[in-house]
């Protein structure tokens, strides 16, 4: 029999090195040459194990995230479903009133889920949501971490408006405020009201 591989190559970050592989899209972080070798390998072996913990715990907790299918520490790899959509950040801007309304919706909600499991995503960008059959799905949780503090959740959304202001400057705020119109999270005033404070904050550094 003669199997035919297909790669593809996908994305090189700062961090790992993406490519398809047949259906699967994997994962690799790379080394940093400027890291001594131990550091290097511990912390990319830290972050893939991190990030496979935290892609399981958001599938089992109903977040739609893309399965890992398989594992490889040594190599620092992880085996992921290759998630045939587009990346939020491409096309949220062109959307009709409708669908993005739709997925504003949804976006309050997966993150609403994340936040009562105690997953704090750690980079919400519209880079890292892939949209397929208007279904968002969260990826590249390797800045993520579990918290159940107000002040993780509220850094979380903080990072996202900030992401939304830079990328998609003339529609942000009708975006973000419908995803908070759907976030639901436990403590949910407490996480605004923090929200609020993180952003006065910000402006006093400014000054
Ligand atoms: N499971 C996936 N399915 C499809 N595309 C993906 C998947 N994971 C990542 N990508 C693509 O690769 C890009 C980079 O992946 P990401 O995990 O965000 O790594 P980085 O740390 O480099 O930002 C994403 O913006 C997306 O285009
Ligand atoms: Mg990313």
């Amino acid at each position: 029999m003669n199997f035919k591989v297909f790669m593809h190559f996908i994305s090189r970050g700062a961090e790992a090195i993406l490519y398809k592989k047949n259906d699967f899209l994997i994962k690799k972080r790379i080394s940093k040459g400027y890291r001594i070798k131990e550091l290097d390998n511990k912390l990319r072996k830290e972050r893939t194990i991190r990030e496979i913990k935290l892609l399981v715990e958001s599938k089992r907790n109903g977040v739609c995230v893309p399965t890992v299918i398989e594992k490889d520490l040594k190599n620092f790899k992880i085996v992921m479903e290759f998630v045939d959509g587009d990346v939020l950040r491409d096309v949220l801007d062109k959307l009709t009133k409708k669908r993005l309304n739709m997925i504003c919706k949804n976006i309050g909600e997966s993150i609403t889920k994340m936040h009562n499991a105690g997953i704090i995503h750690g980079d919400l960008t519209t880079s890292n949501m892939v949209l397929k059959n208007d279904h968002v799905y969260f990826i590249d949780f390797g800045l993520g971490k579990v918290s159940d503090k107000i002040e993780e959740k509220a850094v979380d959304l903080h990072l996202l408006k900030c992401a939304l202001i830079s990328k998609h400057n003339k529609i942000w705020d009708i975006i973000f405020k419908k995803i908070i119109e759907s976030y639901s999270a436990k403590g949910k005033e407490k996480i605004l009201k923090r929200l609020e404070e993180i952003e006065k904050r910000g402006r006093y550094a400014e000054r």
